[in-house]
């Protein structure tokens, strides 16, 4: 199988990092996404909503306080972007069942690129509030709340180098059935890009997101012409400095870039700093970027862990508080993970609320 992999993997001479990634992730056939189920032990990563159903609850009470805000619109939009395995949606699901208006009230819908975890998700997820979409033209009535855990870091970003004043973009060149990264004369048109968000005036390996832009270009707007908001919640950084954040993950380690392609997951840091002043190039209004500790906390995550571990025997109490730490321990997912809201200007709700 690997053979067959690199053999269409392998076949181009050199193509932009960008390019690449979409390709080893996403390639109709033999993409990693295409093809395997990556989540839990048995795969190579476990985010956020696999580890507690808590988590999930957390956002399910986040969109409650946002219908709220909006004076209990009879019609509001949740569409979750790259639903994974379908845990978190299950989750919102069984959560709304709690609010029985809002439940009423709100579409679900999935934006899901991968064919095999639509499968999954369908196979997982039986409630007629939910449909699967591959764009947003029919989000027509009511305002829209996107949601995207760990969205950001699997779009495929550009990398550039600066070098005495010249800009090069990095490419893949397969050679003797090697990865390697070789630099070319990056195009005028990028270079413009990297320009207006100032990225040339620090050195370093440039990431830009050329994909991921043009998928928000999209939620955008729909956030501007039907009111809302957009919570992502992802690991990344908060710092202008330029840095070199691919990586690859394979059965829950590290893994060399170039091994196990298109059976290993990878990935880049998110830049929040760059996604903030995207939002607000795009006219949106962005609040303060906090932890995944901050806002699970806001939340009310330990009061719901002392509600819920009452009731049960120790064996069970203990493995709830472990996955609650590892949740919101600064030095599991508690720091790394970050959180950002951007919303539409008229929308007065606030993300830090309580
Ligand atoms: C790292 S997984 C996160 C899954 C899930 N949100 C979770 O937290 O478990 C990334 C998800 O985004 C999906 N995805 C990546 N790029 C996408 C795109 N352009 N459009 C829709 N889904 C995409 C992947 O197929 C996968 O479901």
């Amino acid at each position: 199988m690997q053979k067959k992999i690199d053999k269409i993997f392998f076949k181009d001479k050199s193509i932009p990092v960008d390019l690449f990634l979409d390709k080893i992730l996403y390639h109709k056939k033999l993409g990693y996404y295409q093809k395997k189920n990556p989540f839990g032990k048995k795969g190579d990563f476990v985010t956020a909503p696999n580890i507690s159903n808590v988590f999930s609850e957390m956002i399910a009470i986040w969109f409650v306080s946002f219908w709220e805000n909006l004076n209990r619109p009879n019609r509001i939009n949740f569409i979750e972007l790259g639903p994974g395995n379908g845990d978190f949606s299950l989750s919102l699901i069984n959560t709304l069942k709690r609010f029985p208006n809002l439940s009423k009230a709100t579409k679900i819908y999935l934006y899901e690129r991968s064919e095999k975890l639509i499968g999954i998700q369908r196979k997982k997820i039986n409630s007629r509030k939910v449909s699967w979409i591959k764009n947003f033209d029919r989000i027509n009535d009511g305002p829209v709340i996107f949601f995207g855990n760990e969205f950001l870091d699997a779009l495929p970003i550009k990398q550039f180098k600066k070098i005495k004043n010249n800009i090069y973009e990095k490419h893949v060149l397969i050679k003797n059935k090697k990865i390697n990264f070789i630099l070319k004369k990056a195009s005028k048109v990028n270079i413009k890009k990297l320009r207006n968000y100032n990225l040339l005036d620090d050195d370093g390996i440039i990431e830009y997101p050329v994909f991921g832009f043009k998928e928000l270009d999209k939620v955008c707007s729909k956030i501007r012409e039907l009111n809302g908001g957009a919570l992502f919640i992802d690991y990344g950084y908060y710092s202008k400095k330029n840095i070199d954040t691919l990586q690859s993950v394979f059965k829950h380690n590290f893994n060399d870039l170039s091994k196990n392609v298109g059976n290993s997951d990878v990935t880049s840091l998110v830049n929040f700093d760059l996604y903030k002043r995207y939002f607000i190039k795009n006219d949106l209004y962005v609040e303060k970027i906090i932890t995944q500790s901050e806002f699970l906390q806001k939340m009310g995550i330990l009061e719901r862990y002392k509600i819920l571990s009452d009731k049960m025997n120790n064996k069970k109490k203990i493995n709830l508080h472990s996955r609650i730490q590892r949740l919101i321990n600064p030095s599991m997912m508690g720091q790394t993970f970050k959180v950002i809201f951007t919303k539409d200007k008229k929308c007065k709700f606030s993300l830090a609320f309580r």
